[in-house]
């Protein structure tokens, strides 16, 4: 197992679109183990291949306080959305922000799991959230440009501040 390097935003390579996982073989099984492992150190409650600079379509989520409930949605698609709900978001791609961001309250996803098991789960609360959040990912999407341009704008000069401090 490996820990993978997590791009930063605004580092282009989060924009690009992922592409569907063809086939769950032993490279993917492999991915899927460094990817938990990178998120639970980092840590984090999701994670996109996007934010390793794999271009599939693969996420991995955790929202247990016991960080032993790996969730791995492979193929993701969102076959339901209902409702609205504000939720602060952070994400391992964007350090030491977070902002509220609305999305749908409830979602059906329909996913292959790690052993390549078509199925069907239902989410809300801080599941939902995460989902929609991570699948963003996939699109080339990172959850701050949801916000005003104003707020974009303040958050681009805090990440150039913490990264001039980090040198
Ligand atoms: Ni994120």
């Amino acid at each position: 197992m490996a820990l993978l390097p997590i791009l930063h935003y605004p580092d282009p390579r989060l924009h690009k679109v992922a592409a569907p996982v063809k086939q769950v073989d032993d490279k993917i099984v492999q991915l899927i183990k460094d990817m938990g492992e990178t998120m639970y150190a980092a840590p984090g409650i999701g994670l996109a291949a996007t934010q390793v600079d794999v271009h599939l379509r693969l996420l991995v989520i955790d929202i247990s306080e016991t960080h032993d409930q790996l969730q791995v949605f492979i193929n993701p698609e969102i076959i339901r959305a209902e409702g609205e709900a504000e939720c602060e978001e952070g994400c391992l791609s964007v350090p030491g922000i977070f902002e509220k961001v609305t999305r749908a309250a409830r979602v059906v996803v329909s996913a292959m799991d790690q052993h390549g098991q078509q199925r069907t789960v239902e989410a809300e609360g801080l599941l939902a959230v995460c989902i929609q959040h991570e699948m963003d990912h996939l699109l080339g999407k990172v959850f701050v440009e949801k916000l005003s341009r104003l707020k974009q704008q303040r958050i681009a000069a805090r990440l150039a501040k913490q990264q001039r401090q980090a040198m």
